[in-house]
């Protein structure tokens, strides 16, 4: 039995890098599952890489730019979507990113610029790729979002990236709330730690990987395709019942005194 129920499902994946993004996980799934995997991306150099990437697989795919700083970037790409598709199924959005100077220096030093620039294009970005896609998506669906233990504790070098998770979580409850009657369901995933490019601008990841590894529940940290099978889990009906909802990837790290 299909329980997944993701077969033909126009899902919008955004936010792989390289083959180490935790995007690309989740899309490997979903082409397993046989969904109709929709990719976004920022950089042209992500791009090449994602066209390797689904060559060396043979992954069939459509690949469209979408710089979520932008409001006529995301219109042109989730109208393009829409019109190509007809319908969306689901939004990944795993799309993340602060000014290096925001993670190094002191929190204290924080520049309004900095600040604006990490709420913007971290959490603002859900909010505007959901309404962008909302015309779109209307046999319901589901839209995950991908957050860290940093918007709710303090963590070292996390800084400005902790308080725009925050505002992520937060967009995301209130998304939940205010979609829930298109039958539209809005959760994150709170992933552990995994080496990508976007930890690489976290200045103390490997303290938290070894902290991770001494201390949460099952004693080592989580894998790519961990957070990838919750995540197409959250994205398919067995989730059904399940909105507004931070679901934790981590080994059981946050449980930890
Ligand atoms: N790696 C971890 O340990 C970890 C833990 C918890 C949460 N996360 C979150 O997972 C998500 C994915 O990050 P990742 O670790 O896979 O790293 P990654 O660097 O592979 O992915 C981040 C992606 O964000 C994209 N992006 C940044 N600015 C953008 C913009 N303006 N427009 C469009 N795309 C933009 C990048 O192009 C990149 O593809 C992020 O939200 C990150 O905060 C990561």
């Amino acid at each position: 039995m299909d329980i997944l129920q993701l077969e033909n499902k126009n899902i919008v994946v955004m936010g792989v890098a390289n083959d180490r993004s935790i995007a690309w996980g989740i899309a490997k799934k979903l082409f397993a599952v046989g969904a109709n995997v929709i990719f976004t991306y920022r950089q042209e150099r992500s791009a090449k890489k994602l066209n390797l990437l689904l060559e060396k697989n043979n992954y069939k795919a459509t690949v469209i730019q979408c710089d979520v700083n932008s409001d006529e970037s995301i219109a042109t790409a989730f109208t393009e979507i829409g019109e190509k598709f007809g319908t969306i199924h689901g939004i990944v959005h795993s799309v993340a990113h602060a000014r290096a100077e925001d993670l190094h220096n002191r929190f204290l030093e924080t520049s309004r610029e900095g600040y604006a620039f990490a709420q913007d294009t971290s959490a603002y970005s859900l909010i505007a790729a959901a309404k962008a896609a909302h015309p779109y998506m209307t046999e319901g669906g589901a839209i995950v979002t991908m957050t860290y233990l940093g918007a709710e504790r303090v963590l070292d070098g996390y800084n400005v990236m902790g308080v725009a998770k925050a505002a992520l979580e937060a967009a995301m409850r209130y998304l939940a709330a205010d979609i829930g009657q298109d039958n539209i369901r809005v959760n994150a995933i709170s992933a552990g730690a995994v080496r990508t490019l976007a930890a690489k601008g976290v200045p103390s990841f490997n303290t938290i990987l070894h902290k991770i590894e001494e201390t949460a529940p099952l004693k080592r940290n989580i894998s790519q395709d961990e957070v990838a099978d919750m995540t197409v889990v959250m994205l398919s009906p067995l989730s059904r019942g399940v909105t507004g909802e931070t679901i934790y990837i981590d080994s059981g790290y946050h449980i930890m005194g």
